[in-house]
């Protein structure tokens, strides 16, 4: 039907645009080490079904990021799920442009390019990864704090960015705030993805 085709067309402008304004997406261009540290987890704006599908379980986690000597970031993910802290490291490339990354998913195999968009490095940094394997491509955008509260106005510019890359309005969550993991813990392999 004519209706079909109408909601169709919308759809694909919809995708076409949000594909567009995510090749757009740069570095903040005086990016630099100041972000190495710990931050905590404050939001997730992702149309992909296998974050929407866990809206509201998922809990504010914790971000170690320590550079490695070729420049390439180790990133340490801690939260706790159903009483349990989980750990996850991964490292990601660097590449030739400052403030993008490069990383392997070793659960979905899934190339992930990442970009930190806007860091203020004592308060905020906010990052866009595009993620594809094969035909599947989807945008993940996240917003970490240097304490567990971001103020209003941060948090109301990730909302702005994510709808501009193409995220649905109910598709931009912020978690509650949580203690996180106690420091001593095991690592464990890669189980969620982060
Ligand atoms: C949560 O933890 C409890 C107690 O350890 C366990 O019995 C239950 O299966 C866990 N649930 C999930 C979804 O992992
Ligand atoms: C990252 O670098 C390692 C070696 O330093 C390489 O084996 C791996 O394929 C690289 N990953 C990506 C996604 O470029
Ligand atoms: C990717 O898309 C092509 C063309 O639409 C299709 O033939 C192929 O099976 C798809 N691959 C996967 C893994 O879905």
């Amino acid at each position: 039907s004519s209706a079909a085709m109408a909601s169709f067309l919308t759809l694909l402008g919809a995708v076409l645009c949000s594909l567009m304004v995510s090749s757009q997406v740069v570095p903040q261009a005086d990016f630099d080490l100041q972000i190495a540290g710990k931050w905590y987890h404050i939001g997730l704006a992702t149309n992909a079904e296998r974050y929407v599908s866990r809206r509201g379980k998922i809990n504010m986690g914790t971000y170690v990021i320590t550079p490695l000597p070729n420049g390439d970031l180790d990133l340490l993910y801690s939260s706790v799920y159903n009483g349990t802290c989980r750990k996850m490291d991964k490292v990601a490339n660097k590449t030739d442009v400052p403030g993008k990354y490069r990383s392997i998913s070793r659960r979905t195999g899934h190339l992930s390019v990442l970009s930190i968009v806007d860091v203020k490095y004592d308060e905020y940094a906010l990052t866009h990864a595009v993620n594809t394997k094969e035909n599947d491509t989807y945008i993940v955008n996240k917003l970490y704090g240097r304490d567990a509260d971001l103020s209003a106005e941060v948090q109301e510019k990730f909302r702005q960015f994510s709808l501009q890359t193409g995220v649905l309005p109910e598709n931009v969550m912020f978690f509650p705030k949580s203690d996180g993991c106690p420091s001593l813990s095991l690592v464990l392999p890669e189980v969620s993805s982060c």
